[in-house]
């Protein structure tokens, strides 16, 4: 066992915490210029064996606001995994050098390997089609901020609802507040894992699965929207034919309530319909940008400072 504390899924918090850390980040929103030096001396390994733009972006940002600084990289084959380099090997080298390291790889569990070797707490940036935590944790965030609770809400996921790793940890993670009610809006074929699902039935969560967007939007109080994770799909025939099964549009917006807010990791592909990005419910944006501070208070919290 790691004798740091790390972040490889949402449950390695307690709902206790991630009010905390909700807390903080609003703290670090209205005096940001309060935390400019709490990160003073310290070094953040950002290892992306994956694409990013967000993620890589607002942990880098937030470390420099932070006063800490960076190293790492975005391209594996600039790294000695390309020579063959274990991730045990490559966790227990970068963390002679960092005091915190930030990984996204395509493989499940590789964020959970890496912790259980490296010298210092081990972020997970998103492993495989598995897990997201700190993107549940800006998700988090923007849900208090623009809705005011984390709880009694009606909340509908949509798209790739089988590979989206945000979607595994928001739906997990949400499950543990009061009241939470789910439904699901996917294509058969891209239907929620069955242990995201017996996970929340255990909690008495109640769930609906359905293809159809429209006869869902009026109930909901969130529309979680997401991209078909196209690089997780075995054929290309498969995901051309599903990649645009729902596009949310201003007139599908016009069947949603005056305060339902619409959601989305990012990046969008087609699922959104760029007319809608005007409506004042449009939440996307916004949520890029409590990223960065969510994260902040995340490497305050992990370092102790
Ligand atoms: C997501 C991811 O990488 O899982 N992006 C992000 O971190 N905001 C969503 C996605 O790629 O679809």
């Amino acid at each position: 066992m790691s004798e740091f504390r790390n972040l490889i899924d949402p449950s390695d918090f307690s709902v206790d915490e991630l009010y905390g850390l909700i807390a903080d980040a609003q703290a670090i929103i209205s005096s940001p210029d309060d935390f400019k030096h709490t990160a003073d001396g310290k070094i953040l390994a950002s290892l992306f064996y994956e694409p990013s733009t967000r993620t890589k972006f607002s942990f880098d940002a937030a470390m420099l606001r932070l006063g800490g600084q960076v190293i790492g990289f975005s391209d594996p084959t600039t790294s000695s995994t390309a020579k063959g380099e274990t991730i045990a090997d490559s966790a227990k080298t970068v963390s002679q050098y960092a005091d915190i390291i930030v990984v996204r790889h395509p493989k499940e569990g590789t964020a959970k390997l890496m912790s259980k070797y490296a010298d210092c707490p081990v972020i997970n940036a998103g492993d495989g089609g598995h897990q997201h935590p700190t993107q549940t944790l800006t998700d988090l965030l923007t849900i208090m901020n623009c809705k005011g609770r984390l709880d009694n809400l009606t909340v509908g996921v949509c798209g790739d609802l089988k590979f989206g790793r945000t979607i595994h940890s928001l739906v997990t993670c949400l499950s543990r507040f009061e009241n939470i009610k789910f439904v699901f809006i996917s294509p058969e074929e891209l239907s929620m894992p069955g242990y995201v699902k017996e996970t929340i039935a255990k909690r008495n969560i109640e769930f609906t699965e359905t293809s159809d967007l429209e006869s869902s939007i009026p109930k909901l109080d969130i529309l979680y929207m997401s991209r078909v994770q196209r690089e997780r799909f075995v054929s290309e025939e498969e995901y051309l034919r599903l990649k645009d099964v729902f596009i949310l549009t201003a007139d599908k917006m016009k069947l949603a309530k005056p305060d339902m807010i619409v959601m989305h990791p990012l990046p969008r592909v087609n699922e959104i319909a760029t007319e809608v990005d005007s409506d004042p419910r449009a939440k996307y944006f916004e949520q890029v940008r409590y990223g960065m501070f969510i994260r902040m208070a995340l490497i305050k919290k992990l370092l102790n400072l």
